[in-house]
């Protein structure tokens, strides 16, 4: 095995991308960005906790200075419901507004995207399920992320919980693409320990996923070994260090560039898996997906062993006969969720076999199995959360 990485395909793939805007303090072009989409009125989407913190007033302050009015929508819980979409849809158009401000992790930027739906679309969220089903554009989206990990806002991609059914809807389209992304690592300083590693974590497997991807290409194998490799250098660096703008910034770039590769290799089972799991037990997606992604990769190793044996590379296999590929990045997975303070198993989530039969019913259904290197039966997946008890 060589360590020599070739990144050549010619296969005929696009690449979609919005307009961002990295680097610190981006968050205050907003106000400008939203004058410039024609916002005359901003529906300004967040979450109770980032209420409470600064950002909040900042994106108030430079609304009221470019004297465009706003109305803040922050009933959004971890994991957004549908009924917080059609909530917040039914408030959008109340309101009259005619743009949408997102500032928050994926679980808003997902539900800003719900909201837009469905003022375009009308009808019910749960309509747009699967790929391609958009018919019409959403009014203007602005995003300020503030976790580095999820990517909504440059993805292809928003999730939504199906509460009634229990499990996550993925919802795929190029129509939920923001017009623009203000990607600022200083609003990282205030996630806890606990989000740092969670939102890491979800980075690191959409990195992983998108790589392996049987949709990749050249252009997203190089987001995805960099994203692997600024993740390996810098994600545990945070927890010692929070409020180092250098080190968030590496991991929010890194985030970034495994959003842009997923956005267009697309997932694969462990994400299929995590929808299922996170949506029936309200789980945090990238403690899910911690708890999963060493086992897909064990599973899907033999169907993909020059693409995992370049990710082993990337993070310092010695490539030498003494442990194998498989074994390395097993490893290494585990040992990086020690010291994330990871250390949630599926069992001590409260998951048993009954469940796992409900979990691989909802999870052969989602969409990201279809460019895992491995195709799965529902067998396969109930295997895999077993060997995540
Ligand atoms: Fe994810």
């Amino acid at each position: 095995m060589t360590a020599e990485i070739d990144f050549f395909h010619l296969d005929l793939r696009k690449f979609l991308a919005p307009e961002f805007v990295f680097g610190e303090n981006a968050r205050f072009q907003a106000a400008s960005y939203c004058k410039k989409l024609g916002g005359r009125k901003v529906f300004l989407v967040t979450d109770a906790g980032l209420l409470k913190t600064r950002w909040v007033n900042e994106i108030e302050s430079g609304l009221n200075d470019q004297k465009i009015e706003f109305d803040v929508y922050s009933k959004v819980s971890p994991n957004p419901r549908e009924s917080e979409v059609m909530a917040g849809a039914e408030e959008y158009r109340r309101s009259n507004c005619n743009i949408i401000l997102a500032l928050g992790g994926g679980s808003v930027i997902d539900c800003a995207k719900g909201i837009g739906i469905v003022i375009s679309n009308h009808g019910d969220i749960k309509q747009f399920e699967g790929v391609d089903n958009i018919a019409r554009p959403m009014p203007p989206l602005v995003c300020i992320p503030t976790t580095s990990g999820a990517s909504a806002d440059v993805s292809q991609f928003a999730i939504i919980n199906n509460k009634e059914k229990g499990y996550k809807m993925a919802i795929i389209s190029k129509a939920v693409v923001p017009d623009i992304s203000l990607i600022d690592p200083v609003v990282l300083t205030t996630m806890d320990d606990f989000l740092t590693s969670c939102t890491g974590m979800d980075a690191l497997c959409h990195a992983f996923e998108a790589y392996v991807s049987n949709a990749s290409s050249s252009v997203t194998d190089l987001f995805a070994l960099k994203a692997i490799k600024l993740l390996n250098e810098n994600l545990v660096l945070c927890l010692n260090d929070p409020l180092n703008i250098q080190t968030r910034g590496k991991v929010m770039l890194a985030s970034l560039y495994a959003g842009l590769a997923f956005s267009n290799a697309s997932l694969g089972c462990v994400h299929a898996m995590a929808h299922s799991l996170g949506g029936y037990l309200d789980l945090p997606h990238g403690e899910c997906n911690a708890i999963l992604l060493p086992h897909v990769v064990n599973y899907n190793f033999d169907a993909a062993i020059e693409k995992y044996s370049h990710i082993a590379h990337e993070i310092g296999w010695p490539g030498n006969s003494q442990i194998s590929a498989r074994e390395f990045l097993f490893e290494y997975l585990q040992n990086l969720k020690k010291e994330l303070r990871i250390f949630s198993t599926l069992g001590k989530l409260g998951v048993t076999d009954e469940i796992i039969l409900h979990l691989a019913e909802k999870a052969i259904d989602d969409p990201c199995n279809a460019t895992n290197p491995r195709p799965p039966e529902k067998k396969d997946l109930e295997d895999i959360y077993h060997a995540a008890l």
